[in-house]
């Protein structure tokens, strides 16, 4: 059994409520249907009193200012500030799907808290901060890397780097990098809802596997490092925040990472995104193929292989604990890694939403808890959600100001999806098209990259007696054309959750089952 975070030194386990740590979920991909239950007891509350004090306060001392409120950037790279996220290479580091770093996307509509308004409640859902491949890719990786570096006699060019490559990459977990993204969006966050932040402690849910419940922790770190920085706050004596779980797992309810639904788990719908992904690999890679192949002599790499070296780019690059960007980059033209990020998007539409007749439905359970927590009224859900855990007040309490949720890219490509957002623009089958999408708001490098971020706010504004509600992705806010959003992307509470039908009715939840 693995401790529950490797980074830290064995005998400080957290203690959690039945005594037994998590196990590390051994994740084959993104649709997979193999995670690998912990069939033990379950636990729900982690209270990690003793510990985070003491990761924090190495946290203070091990890295650069951040924490402590200096002005030092925590990566020393001048291209990742922790307000906007990556711009490294932004030609490039944009476009990798769901492997993108987190970044500052660009919005039509300022997202500044909108004059005359005060933020009376917010709800983060997060995705885990970046991490090394899932197991099985890591695998597949190596072996390319095996086959690149046994069948080639000579690396020449561009391609010299590979000489020495070793791959080292491990599987499943956040990396340095991705730990510190996930402090500087807790920081963020502290920062850009300080009104109530500085009084007021979030309520914190995780998916259960490793590198989300770090998140999760690291997220709480960087929000409290930042309200212990700000002089008028009052003191944190909550901190540190117990985190509520939801097992990830065959058979758990979990409105965090899906999993019971049998059709769309293990149907013919779970097949529909590797279809399209396959359809426009072969019809992007060939050159690129053609061109590594004649590069590397002897490599005879495939087409699935030559976008394993694709993917080497990211993964390397957040490997680097200052996000140095990879020397696998630089094997692909910038049009190049805008087909990758067509890919990637098709990934995940044809997978989790609209191109999925039951990939918004995963999301339903989320925003049935989000009407809930906005309308103080108990969770109305029978679709994903833990009936055990929404009706106990001390794992799903009502009436909090300040929620914050840690989960997948795929779980959040189901909750935007079953919220209706991104749902006015089409996907069609060609790179010409990204451009458009992008410009429409959706890929899945503005939607889930590592550490992704998306808020739901609601305000009170002067001039308006009822209180309105706003959605920031990544720092893009929604325009919220389903609810009839004003010049600012702002609905009425009443539109909004009028909106939001196809969640209260369950969504296709009854094609699940057979
Ligand atoms: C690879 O390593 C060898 C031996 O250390 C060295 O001579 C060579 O210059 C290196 N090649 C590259 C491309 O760094
Ligand atoms: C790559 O595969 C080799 C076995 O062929 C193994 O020894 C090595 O540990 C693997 N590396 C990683 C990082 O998984
Ligand atoms: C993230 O959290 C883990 C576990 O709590 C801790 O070991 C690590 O130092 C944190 N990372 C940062 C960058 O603070
Ligand atoms: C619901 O949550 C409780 C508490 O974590 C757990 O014991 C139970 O197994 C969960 N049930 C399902 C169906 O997920
Ligand atoms: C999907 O199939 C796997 C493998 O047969 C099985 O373990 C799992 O329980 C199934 N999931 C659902 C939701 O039916
Ligand atoms: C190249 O790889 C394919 C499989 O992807 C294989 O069928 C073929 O024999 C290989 N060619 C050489 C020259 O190794
Ligand atoms: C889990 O979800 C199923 C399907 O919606 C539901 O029938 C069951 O009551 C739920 N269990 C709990 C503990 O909420
Ligand atoms: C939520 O409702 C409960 C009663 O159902 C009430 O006591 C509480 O004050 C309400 N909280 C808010 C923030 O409206
Ligand atoms: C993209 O789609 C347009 C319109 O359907 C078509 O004319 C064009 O040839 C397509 N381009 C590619 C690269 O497939």
């Amino acid at each position: 059994m693995e401790a529950l975070f490797p980074r830290i030194g064995s005998e400080k386990e957290p203690r959690v409520y039945d005594g037994l740590p998590l196990l590390r979920d051994d994740v084959a991909g993104p649709r997979s249907s193999s995670r690998k239950a912990h069939r033990g007891p379950i636990f729900a509350i982690m209270i990690l009193a003793p510990l985070a004090t003491v990761v924090v306060l190495l946290g203070w001392s091990t890295k650069s200012g951040i924490l402590a409120g200096s002005s030092t950037p925590p990566v020393s790279d001048d291209c990742d500030p922790a307000a906007s996220g990556f711009q490294c290479q932004p030609e490039f580091s944009h476009y990798w799907g769901q492997y993108s770093p987190y970044f500052t996307v660009p919005s039509d509509i300022s997202t500044d808290i909108p004059s005359g308004c005060e933020v009376t409640f917010v709800q983060i859902l997060s995705r885990h901060g970046a991490r090394d491949p899932t197991a099985s890719k890591t695998k597949t990786y190596n072996d390319t890397i095996k086959q690149v570096q046994a069948k080639v006699k000579s690396f020449t060019g561009p391609y010299a780097f590979i000489a020495n490559y070793s791959y080292t990459l491990g599987a499943d977990q956040l990396t340095t990098f991705g730990q510190e993204e996930m402090v500087n969006s807790g920081t963020k966050f502290y920062n850009r809802y300080r009104s109530l932040a500085k009084s007021l402690e979030p309520f914190v849910r995780s998916s259960s596997e490793n590198r989300v419940v770090e998140s999760a922790l690291n997220w709480t770190q960087g929000f409290h490092a930042a309200r212990q920085a700000d002089k008028s706050a009052a003191v944190d004596s909550g901190f540190p925040y117990p985190v509520i779980l939801q097992y990830e797992g065959d058979g758990f309810n979990n409105t965090l990472n899906h999993a019971i639904c049998a059709e769309f788990e293990n149907g013919t719908d779970s097949e529909i995104a590797d279809d399209a992904q396959d359809a426009w690999a072969k019809i992007f890679v060939p050159p690129i193929q053609a061109r590594l192949n004649a590069g590397l002599p002897g490599a005879n790499l495939s087409i699935d292989q030559t976008i394993n070296m694709m993917d080497l780019c990211p993964f390397n690059t957040v490997a680097n604990d200052d996000g140095t960007i990879s020397p696998f980059c630089s094997l692909f033209t910038e049009s190049e890694w805008h087909s990758y990020a067509y890919y990637q998007t098709l990934g995940k539409y044809y997978g989790f939403s609209y191109g999925n007749p039951l990939g918004p439905t995963q999301g339903v359970g989320f925003v049935n808890e989000l009407i809930a927590r906005l309308t103080n009224t108990s969770v109305q859900d029978h679709t994903s959600t833990n009936h055990t855990l929404d009706e106990n007040p001390a794992t799903f309490p009502l009436g909090r100001k300040l929620y914050a949720d840690f989960s997948h890219d795929n779980d959040m490509t189901t909750v935007f999806s079953a919220m209706g957002l991104y749902s006015d623009t089409l996907l069609l089958p060609n790179t010409t098209i990204v451009e458009a999408r992008a410009a429409a708001g959706y890929s899945a490098a503005w939607t889930v990259p590592f550490a992704a971020r998306a808020y739901i706010e609601k305000m009170q504004c002067r001039g308006h007696s009822e209180e309105l509600i706003r959605v920031i992705v990544n720092d893009r806010v929604q325009p919220l054309s389903s609810c009839g959003g004003d010049d600012l992307g702002r609905c009425t509470l009443g539109k909004f959750l009028g909106s939001l039908g196809f969640a209260k009715m369950g969504g296709f939840w009854d094609q699940c089952f057979g």
